[in-house]
């Protein structure tokens, strides 16, 4: 058995966005934005919070639940595309923020797969022996990075953030199968074009809307769920489980559409999918641990279930884990 989900936390801004506000901001309708995507609102950051302060809060919450001391976290690893700053990212805001010791920290950058590939690399790191209590949070906040006068693609993000403490698994609980993958050839998909080493931001980039995010909406739809649905399987073929031995599947949340076809290509009962996109959006990968962590604090992922956490994004990344609660 792999390591185990010892507590989980989570923490969404308080301000709430609804379609209708979005309705007064660009040129588009709620009915198109939830028959598209299935969104009906999202909670986005007002101007004076600071992003890391929700992995702060998500962080301190799978510390409780897990009754794990920051004393005692030997990694945190914090899966974030836009973190507080380029340099030195987000990781050390959090590890402040969590009094954590002398615990090393960084960013882990993977699309909106950067949770499950965090909650893969944690768990090797587990096993091998090198640390025995890793934090994994998964932060976003993409209204920072959104253009709010394109209504492709604001209409889409919420900002959140999602915690899990991991540590050595039991004979009854851990983590059981993983596949992460990547396919470099549709890098272009999502991206942030400037502000990096390649293109500097400065007077012209600004003007050009670089520091924005782009996305190339149907090339992604059309692999989303093919990549997840491989994963899933792969997953589950290393953990030597079928599909119906699933209890759940959290899907990361982008769209319903996407959700729905991943549904029909598993053929799994949608009653076992986890959806929680229509009141947060897509949090990238916050939306993960958010979804497994309102379900664990509702009841309805209960001990000893089986989860499949799946997700695809920028890189293009797409990956699978599966974890027995
Ligand atoms: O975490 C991964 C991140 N990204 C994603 O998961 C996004 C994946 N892609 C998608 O979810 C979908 O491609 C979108 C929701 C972004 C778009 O849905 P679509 O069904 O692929 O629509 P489309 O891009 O083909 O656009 C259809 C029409 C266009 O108008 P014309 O050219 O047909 O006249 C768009 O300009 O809808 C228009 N449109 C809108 N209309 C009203 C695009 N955005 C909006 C909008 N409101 N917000």
């Amino acid at each position: 058995m792999g390591a185990r989900i010892a507590g989980t936390g989570s923490a969404l801004p308080l301000n709430v966005v609804t379609n209708e506000e979005l309705e007064l901001l660009v040129d588009t309708s709620s009915e198109w934005i939830v028959q598209r995507t299935g969104i009906r609102s999202r909670h986005l950051l007002q101007e004076s919070e600071i992003p890391s302060d929700l992995g702060v809060k998500a962080g301190q919450l799978a510390l409780e639940a897990a009754r794990v001391n920051p004393a005692d976290v030997s990694l945190l690893l914090v899966a974030t595309n836009f973190p507080d700053m380029i340099c030195p990212g987000s990781a050390p805001f959090i590890a402040e923020g969590l009094s954590l010791k002398d615990a090393p920290f960084f960013d882990l950058k993977a699309g909106c797969t950067g949770f499950v590939y965090a909650i893969a690399v944690a768990n090797a790191l587990i096993q091998s022996g090198m640390y025995p209590r890793v934090l994994v949070v998964g932060i976003e906040a993409l209204s920072r990075v959104t253009d709010w006068t394109d209504r492709r693609t604001c209409v889409l993000f919420g900002d959140g953030a999602g915690a899990a403490l991991l540590e050595a698994g039991t004979d009854s609980s851990g983590i059981l199968g993983t596949a992460l993958y990547g396919d470099a050839e549709k890098s272009m998909f999502l991206n942030l074009p400037a502000g990096g080493t390649r293109t500097p931001a400065s007077a012209e980039t600004v003007a050009q809307g670089g520091h924005f995010l782009k996305m190339e909406g149907s090339g992604v739809f059309r692999n989303a769920a093919p990549m997840m649905e491989k994963a899933t399987l792969d997953a589950l073929a290393d953990a030597k489980l079928e599909l119906s031995d699933i209890d759940w599947i959290i899907p990361h949340q982008a769209n319903q559409r996407i959700i729905d076809a991943l549904v029909r290509r598993l053929e799994v009962p949608e009653e076992r999918v986890i959806v929680n996109l229509d009141r947060v959006a897509n949090t990238s990968t916050a939306s993960i641990p958010i979804a497994l962590d309102e379900e664990l604090r509702s009841g309805k992922i209960r001990p000893g279930d089986i989860v499949a956490l799946t997700a695809f994004g920028a890189g293009v990344t797409y990956g699978a884990v599966i974890v027995r609660i």
